[in-house]
């Protein structure tokens, strides 16, 4: 048998009344070409692993790569194509979605010469995104003109999930994409910069057929965060955007929780330490569950794992406001302005926090 041509790579989660569909329409809109079809399943509780490893079983090109303990649309496509040994690669919805009859045409456009990648848009003449719901619709039109605007990409459809590609070009700028969030397409386009030759293939973006969406609030952020570390050039990881974000909503909580202490409690002297104490404990706990649903959400704590990680974080976090307070206070006698040390210190400690709670609070797996 010919080694393949074209990989198709079909991120999933929960998909499993849709995946032999789709293999059937692959193979109905591929005749005559080698290709194959890669699976990237994280671990879907559906059984969609089981059902695509049924269909490997009776057809070679199929395969299926799970993954366990790892959550990601992008970063699922990206091991996805980076499993692929054929010239050319595919990313598709498995929801079906995207329009698989225009693949052959896309692969033609690449053969040809004439790009390195073909993104395949709803937003030119030809294409169409009628079976967004009206809600959907206008995120999906506010994230384009956002991303058109900030990060100056040519894209007509930048949020698209359907796109063929050169191999090697994926293979040279993997280390630099981002396994986070929904904007694989964007990511390339922009890690790619000038020297990746684009083209567009219209298509029609249909209604989903089995199961639901896996879009939501925190992708909706996530995009928010790839934006700023893109506006950045990369300086910012979109992590620490979110770490801060949360840092900044466990002030507001302090504030509130010194406030209502203060109210409740007698007035005494000495009883604004027992307030701010109180308060600096709720805030540290907010702070703890919030990165631990949003932050490191990839990496979540359960159980005893997450009061474990809980009183890490506690300790790290005070050994932060010691240094804050030291370092302010010297740059204070340094005499740079009260804002300045102020800031100084707030910045080193949060930045501590984030390097401390990256490596030992919610450490990779
Ligand atoms: N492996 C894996 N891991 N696959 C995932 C995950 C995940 O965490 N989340 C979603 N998927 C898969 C789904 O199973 C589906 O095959 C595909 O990624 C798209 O997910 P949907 O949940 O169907 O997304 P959508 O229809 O709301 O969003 C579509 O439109 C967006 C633009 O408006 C997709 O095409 C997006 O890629 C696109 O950005
Ligand atoms: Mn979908």
């Amino acid at each position: 048998m010919p080694s393949a041509e074209l990989s198709v790579i079909v991120p999933t989660f929960k998909e499993r009344g849709n995946v032999a569909e789709l293999v059937r329409r692959l193979d109905a809109a591929l005749k005559g070409l080698a290709w194959e079809v890669i699976f990237v399943d994280d671990n879907s509780p559906d059984g969609t692993a089981a059902a695509v490893k049924d269909l490997a079983a009776r057809d070679g090109r199929v395969r299926c790569l799970r993954r366990v303990g790892r959550r990601g649309l992008a970063g699922a496509c990206i091991e996805g194509m980076l499993s692929s040994a054929a010239p050319y690669v595919a990313v598709i919805d498995a929801d079906l979605q995207h329009d698989e009859k225009v693949l052959a045409q896309m692969l033609a456009t690449l053969q040809s010469g004439g790009a390195d990648l073909v993104a395949a848009t709803r937003y030119v003449e030809g294409g169409s995104a009628a079976s967004f719901s009206q809600g959907r619709g206008a995120i999906s039109q506010l994230a384009t003109r956002l991303a058109r605007r900030l990060l100056r990409t040519n894209l007509s459809d930048p949020m698209s999930g359907f796109f063929m590609v050169r191999r090697a070009c994926v293979e040279e700028m993997a280390p630099l994409l981002s396994p986070v969030g929904f904007k694989i397409l964007l990511d390339i386009a922009i890690t790619g910069g000038d020297r990746l030759r684009i083209a567009e293939q219209p298509y029609s973006f249909g209604e989903r057929a089995q199961g639901e969406s896996k879009f939501n609030a925190q992708i909706g952020l996530e995009f928010l965060g790839l934006l700023l570390a893109k506006l950045s050039g990369d300086l910012i990881d979109p992590r620490f955007i979110f770490f801060a974000l949360v840092g900044t909503t466990g002030l507001i909580v302090h504030l509130a929780t010194l406030k209502l202490a203060l109210a409740l409690l007698p007035a005494q002297p000495d009883l604004f330490r027992v307030a701010q104490a109180m308060a600096t404990f709720v805030a540290m706990t907010s702070n703890f569950l919030l990165n631990n649903e949003l932050t490191y959400r990839d990496r979540r704590l359960k159980g005893a794992a997450q009061l474990r990680g809980f009183l890490l974080f506690c300790l790290i976090a005070s050994v932060g406001v010691l240094a804050n307070i030291d370092l302010a206070s010297w740059l204070y006698v340094e005499r740079s302005g009260w804002w300045l040390a102020g800031a100084a210190g707030a910045i080193m400690s949060a930045l501590w926090n984030y390097a401390m709670s990256t490596l030992f609070v919610w450490r990779a797996r």
